[in-house]
Protein backbone atom coordinates (compact mmCIF):
# COMPACT_ATOMS: atom_id res chain seq x y z
CA UNK A 1 0.00 0.00 0.00
CA UNK A 2 1.72 3.33 -1.13
CA UNK A 3 1.47 6.19 0.84
CA UNK A 4 1.04 8.89 -1.96
CA UNK A 5 1.94 12.53 -2.06
CA UNK A 6 0.55 14.00 -5.76
CA UNK A 7 2.68 16.84 -6.92
CA UNK A 8 0.52 18.99 -9.15
CA UNK A 9 1.18 22.37 -11.18
CA UNK A 10 0.00 25.48 -11.47
CA UNK A 11 -1.79 24.72 -14.79
CA UNK A 12 -3.34 21.56 -14.76
CA UNK A 13 -6.93 20.91 -13.88
CA UNK A 14 -6.44 17.91 -11.69
CA UNK A 15 -7.42 15.24 -13.91
CA UNK A 16 -4.87 12.73 -13.59
CA UNK A 17 -4.97 13.45 -9.45
CA UNK A 18 -8.75 12.55 -9.73
CA UNK A 19 -7.96 9.51 -11.56
CA UNK A 20 -6.13 8.26 -8.86
CA UNK A 21 -8.40 9.46 -6.23
CA UNK A 22 -10.79 7.02 -8.37
CA UNK A 23 -8.52 4.49 -8.98
CA UNK A 24 -7.93 3.40 -5.12
CA UNK A 25 -11.72 4.21 -4.42
CA UNK A 26 -12.47 1.38 -6.92
CA UNK A 27 -9.89 -0.60 -5.54
CA UNK A 28 -7.83 -0.74 -8.28
CA UNK A 29 -4.66 1.20 -6.93
CA UNK A 30 -2.92 -0.14 -3.41
CA UNK A 31 -3.07 3.52 -1.97
CA UNK A 32 -3.59 6.55 -0.34
CA UNK A 33 -3.35 9.95 -1.26
CA UNK A 34 -1.74 11.36 2.18
CA UNK A 35 -0.82 14.63 0.71
CA UNK A 36 -1.66 16.96 -2.54
CA UNK A 37 1.90 19.05 -2.89
CA UNK A 38 1.29 22.20 -5.15
CA UNK A 39 3.23 25.72 -5.55
CA UNK A 40 0.22 28.12 -5.76
CA UNK A 41 -2.88 28.25 -3.68
CA UNK A 42 -5.30 29.02 -6.45
CA UNK A 43 -4.27 26.39 -8.74
CA UNK A 44 -7.32 24.75 -10.42
CA UNK A 45 -6.36 21.39 -9.58
CA UNK A 46 -5.55 22.39 -5.59
CA UNK A 47 -9.11 23.99 -5.80
CA UNK A 48 -10.64 20.85 -6.88
CA UNK A 49 -8.48 18.67 -4.25
CA UNK A 50 -9.67 20.92 -1.57
CA UNK A 51 -12.93 20.88 -1.88
CA UNK A 52 -13.02 16.67 -2.45
CA UNK A 53 -11.40 16.85 1.13
CA UNK A 54 -7.91 15.70 0.20
CA UNK A 55 -5.20 17.34 2.41
CA UNK A 56 -3.34 20.14 0.79
CA UNK A 57 0.18 21.66 1.06
CA UNK A 58 1.73 25.18 -0.69
CA UNK A 59 5.34 24.51 -0.92
CA UNK A 60 6.08 27.77 -3.21
CA UNK A 61 9.40 28.11 -5.05
CA UNK A 62 8.82 31.93 -5.04
CA UNK A 63 8.65 32.73 -1.76
CA UNK A 64 11.50 30.08 -0.61
CA UNK A 65 15.12 29.99 -1.06
CA UNK A 66 16.06 28.15 -4.40
CA UNK A 67 18.47 26.29 -1.92
CA UNK A 68 15.95 25.46 0.62
CA UNK A 69 12.93 24.24 -1.51
CA UNK A 70 14.27 21.11 -1.96
CA UNK A 71 14.44 20.95 2.04
CA UNK A 72 11.04 22.61 2.44
CA UNK A 73 9.37 19.74 0.04
CA UNK A 74 11.31 16.89 1.90
CA UNK A 75 9.79 18.21 5.60
CA UNK A 76 6.27 18.10 4.00
CA UNK A 77 6.40 14.88 2.50
CA UNK A 78 7.93 13.55 5.82
CA UNK A 79 5.04 15.20 7.88
CA UNK A 80 2.79 13.67 5.87
CA UNK A 81 4.38 10.18 5.87
CA UNK A 82 4.49 10.06 2.47
CA UNK A 83 6.61 7.00 0.56
CA UNK A 84 6.19 7.45 -3.19
CA UNK A 85 5.54 10.56 -5.40
CA UNK A 86 3.74 10.75 -7.97
CA UNK A 87 3.73 14.25 -10.64
CA UNK A 88 0.26 14.87 -12.23
CA UNK A 89 1.06 17.79 -14.66
CA UNK A 90 3.84 19.07 -12.04
CA UNK A 91 6.18 21.76 -14.20
CA UNK A 92 9.22 21.95 -12.30
CA UNK A 93 12.51 19.96 -11.96
CA UNK A 94 12.32 18.03 -8.59
CA UNK A 95 14.79 19.34 -6.56
CA UNK A 96 18.08 16.52 -6.36
CA UNK A 97 17.24 16.16 -2.50
CA UNK A 98 14.06 14.73 -3.45
CA UNK A 99 14.91 12.46 -5.99
CA UNK A 100 17.83 11.18 -3.78
CA UNK A 101 15.76 11.08 -0.75
CA UNK A 102 13.03 8.67 -2.95
CA UNK A 103 14.69 6.27 -5.27
CA UNK A 104 12.68 5.14 -7.78
CA UNK A 105 9.93 6.12 -5.70
CA UNK A 106 8.93 9.35 -8.27
CA UNK A 107 6.65 8.67 -10.93
CA UNK A 108 5.69 10.98 -13.79
CA UNK A 109 3.22 11.14 -16.56
CA UNK A 110 4.14 12.67 -19.65
CA UNK A 111 2.12 13.37 -22.23
CA UNK A 112 3.94 11.95 -25.10
CA UNK A 113 5.78 9.18 -26.20
CA UNK A 114 9.49 9.49 -24.26
CA UNK A 115 12.15 10.40 -25.36
CA UNK A 116 10.04 12.45 -28.13
CA UNK A 117 9.10 15.64 -27.46
CA UNK A 118 9.92 15.93 -23.53
CA UNK A 119 12.17 18.58 -21.48
CA UNK A 120 12.04 22.09 -20.47
CA UNK A 121 8.83 23.94 -21.26
CA UNK A 122 7.15 20.84 -23.01
CA UNK A 123 4.11 20.66 -20.88
CA UNK A 124 0.71 19.63 -21.71
CA UNK A 125 -1.00 21.71 -24.93
CA UNK A 126 2.77 22.60 -25.65
CA UNK A 127 4.03 19.10 -26.44
CA UNK A 128 0.88 18.33 -28.82
CA UNK A 129 1.61 21.32 -30.61
CA UNK A 130 4.80 20.14 -30.96
CA UNK A 131 3.69 16.40 -32.08
CA UNK A 132 1.71 18.44 -34.78
CA UNK A 133 4.00 20.40 -36.20
CA UNK A 134 6.59 17.52 -36.40
CA UNK A 135 4.52 15.61 -38.56
CA UNK A 136 4.63 11.99 -36.73
CA UNK A 137 2.02 10.12 -37.17
CA UNK A 138 1.63 8.58 -33.74
CA UNK A 139 2.26 9.62 -30.14
CA UNK A 140 1.31 8.55 -26.76
CA UNK A 141 1.82 8.98 -23.01
CA UNK A 142 4.51 7.74 -20.73
CA UNK A 143 4.69 6.90 -17.12
CA UNK A 144 8.44 7.14 -15.71
CA UNK A 145 10.60 7.15 -13.28
CA UNK A 146 11.79 10.72 -12.14
CA UNK A 147 15.75 11.51 -12.00
CA UNK A 148 17.59 15.05 -11.96
CA UNK A 149 16.61 15.96 -15.35
CA UNK A 150 13.37 16.96 -17.10
CA UNK A 151 11.84 13.48 -18.58
CA UNK A 152 14.75 11.46 -18.79
CA UNK A 153 14.36 8.90 -16.10
CA UNK A 154 13.68 5.06 -16.78
CA UNK A 155 10.75 4.07 -18.79
CA UNK A 156 7.90 2.12 -17.07
CA UNK A 157 5.58 2.13 -19.63
CA UNK A 158 3.47 4.12 -22.62
CA UNK A 159 0.44 3.86 -25.07
CA UNK A 160 -0.09 4.95 -28.12
CA UNK A 161 -2.57 6.56 -30.02
CA UNK A 162 -2.81 7.29 -33.93
CA UNK A 163 -2.17 11.08 -35.14
CA UNK A 164 -4.48 12.11 -37.61
CA UNK A 165 -4.40 14.71 -40.40
CA UNK A 166 -7.30 16.86 -38.67
CA UNK A 167 -6.05 16.89 -35.19
CA UNK A 168 -5.96 19.91 -33.33
CA UNK A 169 -3.61 20.21 -29.85
CA UNK A 170 -6.90 19.92 -27.95
CA UNK A 171 -7.87 16.89 -29.85
CA UNK A 172 -4.85 15.04 -29.31
CA UNK A 173 -5.13 15.80 -25.99
CA UNK A 174 -8.45 14.33 -25.37
CA UNK A 175 -7.23 11.41 -27.51
CA UNK A 176 -4.07 10.45 -24.93
CA UNK A 177 -5.97 11.63 -22.11
CA UNK A 178 -7.96 8.78 -20.52
CA UNK A 179 -4.66 6.28 -21.48
CA UNK A 180 -2.84 8.72 -19.28
CA UNK A 181 -5.30 8.03 -16.49
CA UNK A 182 -5.47 4.40 -16.62
CA UNK A 183 -1.34 3.88 -17.43
CA UNK A 184 -0.40 6.19 -13.99
CA UNK A 185 -2.34 4.10 -11.95
CA UNK A 186 -1.53 0.72 -13.34
CA UNK A 187 2.10 1.67 -12.74
CA UNK A 188 1.82 2.79 -9.75
CA UNK A 189 -0.29 -0.19 -8.74
CA UNK A 190 2.70 -2.47 -9.78
CA UNK A 191 4.74 -0.46 -8.26
CA UNK A 192 2.72 -1.38 -4.79
CA UNK A 193 3.34 -4.82 -5.69
CA UNK A 194 6.44 -4.27 -5.79
CA UNK A 195 6.95 -5.74 -9.31
CA UNK A 196 9.10 -3.03 -11.47
CA UNK A 197 13.07 -4.04 -11.50
CA UNK A 198 15.51 -1.80 -12.88
CA UNK A 199 18.54 -3.70 -15.12
CA UNK A 200 20.63 -0.10 -16.10
CA UNK A 201 17.39 2.00 -17.45
CA UNK A 202 15.30 -0.71 -18.42
CA UNK A 203 12.32 -1.20 -16.33
CA UNK A 204 11.23 -4.37 -16.14
CA UNK A 205 7.95 -5.77 -14.71
CA UNK A 206 8.53 -9.13 -12.46
CA UNK A 207 4.75 -11.59 -13.36
CA UNK A 208 4.71 -12.73 -10.23
CA UNK A 209 6.86 -10.66 -7.49
CA UNK A 210 6.42 -13.41 -4.87
CA UNK A 211 7.57 -16.70 -6.81
CA UNK A 212 10.52 -14.27 -7.93
CA UNK A 213 8.96 -14.79 -11.36
CA UNK A 214 10.12 -13.84 -14.81
CA UNK A 215 10.28 -10.67 -15.84
CA UNK A 216 8.68 -9.16 -18.86
CA UNK A 217 8.79 -5.77 -20.25
CA UNK A 218 4.77 -4.14 -19.37
CA UNK A 219 2.52 -4.77 -22.34
C1 LIG B 1 -1.44 15.96 -18.29
O1 LIG B 1 -1.77 15.80 -19.65
C2 LIG B 1 -0.02 15.51 -18.04
O2 LIG B 1 0.39 14.44 -18.87
C3 LIG B 1 0.73 16.76 -18.40
O3 LIG B 1 -0.03 17.78 -17.83
C4 LIG B 1 -1.40 17.44 -17.90
C5 LIG B 1 -2.02 17.68 -16.55
O4 LIG B 1 -3.40 17.50 -16.64
N1 LIG B 1 2.07 16.74 -17.87
C6 LIG B 1 3.10 17.23 -18.54
O5 LIG B 1 3.00 17.74 -19.64
C7 LIG B 1 4.43 17.09 -17.83
N2 LIG B 1 5.50 17.50 -18.66
P1 LIG B 1 -4.26 17.18 -15.37
O6 LIG B 1 -4.03 18.33 -14.39
O7 LIG B 1 -5.67 17.15 -15.88
O8 LIG B 1 -3.83 15.86 -14.80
Amino acid sequence: MLALAVFVGTKGRGSNLFALRDAIEAGRLAASIAVVIGTRAEAPALVRARAAGLSVRIVDPQTIHPEEYGAALLATLKDAGTDTIALAGFLRRVPPLVVQAFPHRIVNIHPSLLPLFGGKGMYGEHVHRAVLEYGVKVSGCTVHFVDEAYDTGPIIAQRSVPVWDTDTPETLAARILPLEHALLAESLQLLAEGRLTLNGRVVRVLTDAAAGGTESRMP
